[in-house]
């Protein structure tokens, strides 16, 4: 279990990545915040925003600094398959021209055959505070939940992260309970906080918006 959103083992293009490439974004059927929140697919030259966001103390927040990256990293898993993988994926957080920060999701086995998606995000420091997390989770959680199988989306994050737990529980996300001593970030095994959303959760307001 690892809170963040540094995405790990992403492997070959999924079907829902056909989807999105030819789509250009997603804006998913959130209201609220902004309608001009998309998310789309990992260009080459937002390389430099998933490195700055990942592996600069400043950019990436006191819950986020794990230390630095290959900077090699992302551009490799980049050219093999663009960040959208079967196991994970990485998403640009975009409004208007402005790139907010990114999302990720990885495989976690549930059960012998099953599967659910963790995901994460990081927004930029002056991308904060004005309710582009919430939506932006939200509207992965849609994505997901549309192009994907899983019953199931969870996010972790450490206990003295109010803002993530916050954005999440706005998302729509329940709060399951506490992971203790689950996570290694600055000299310390940190206690986290599980959340997820279940298929019904987000379907269920689909048909009520229909
Ligand atoms: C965590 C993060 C995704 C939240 O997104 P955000 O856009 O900043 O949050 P929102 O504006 O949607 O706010 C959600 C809620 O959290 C509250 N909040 C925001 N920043 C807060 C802070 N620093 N302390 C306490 N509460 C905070 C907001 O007030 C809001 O609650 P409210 O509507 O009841 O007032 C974003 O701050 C971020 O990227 N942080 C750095 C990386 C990170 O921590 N990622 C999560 C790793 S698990």
């Amino acid at each position: 279990m690892r809170w963040g959103a540094s995405p790990r083992a992403l492997g070959r293009l999924p079907s829902c990545a056909g989807a999105a490439g030819a789509r250009a974004f997603w804006r998913g059927s959130v209201s609220g915040v902004s309608d001009k929140v998309v998310l789309r697919p990992v260009g080459e030259d937002d390389l430099p925003l998933l490195y700055r966001l990942t592996s600069d103390p400043a950019t990436a927040g006191e819950h986020e600094w794990f230390g630095w990256r290959d900077p090699r990293e992302f551009p490799r898993r980049w050219a093999e398959d663009g960040l959208l993988g079967d196991d994970g994926g990485v998403v640009i957080v975009v409004r208007n021209s402005d790139r907010l920060g990114f999302l990720s999701w990885r495989k976690m086995r549930t059960s012998r055959g099953t599967h659910c998606w963790e995901i994460g995000i990081a927004l930029l420091p002056e991308a904060r505070g004005h309710g582009y997390g919430t939506l932006a989770q939200r509207m992965l959680a849609e994505y997901l939940f549309a192009h994907t199988h899983v019953n199931r989306i969870q996010a972790a994050t450490e206990v003295t992260n109010v803002a993530e737990q916050r954005a999440l529980e706005k998302a729509g996300f329940t709060r399951e309970g506490i992971l203790r001593g689950c996570g290694f970030r600055d000299g310390q095994w940190r206690d986290g906080v599980l959340y997820s959303i279940l298929r019904g959760d987000v379907t269920d307001q689909w048909q009520a918006d229909t």
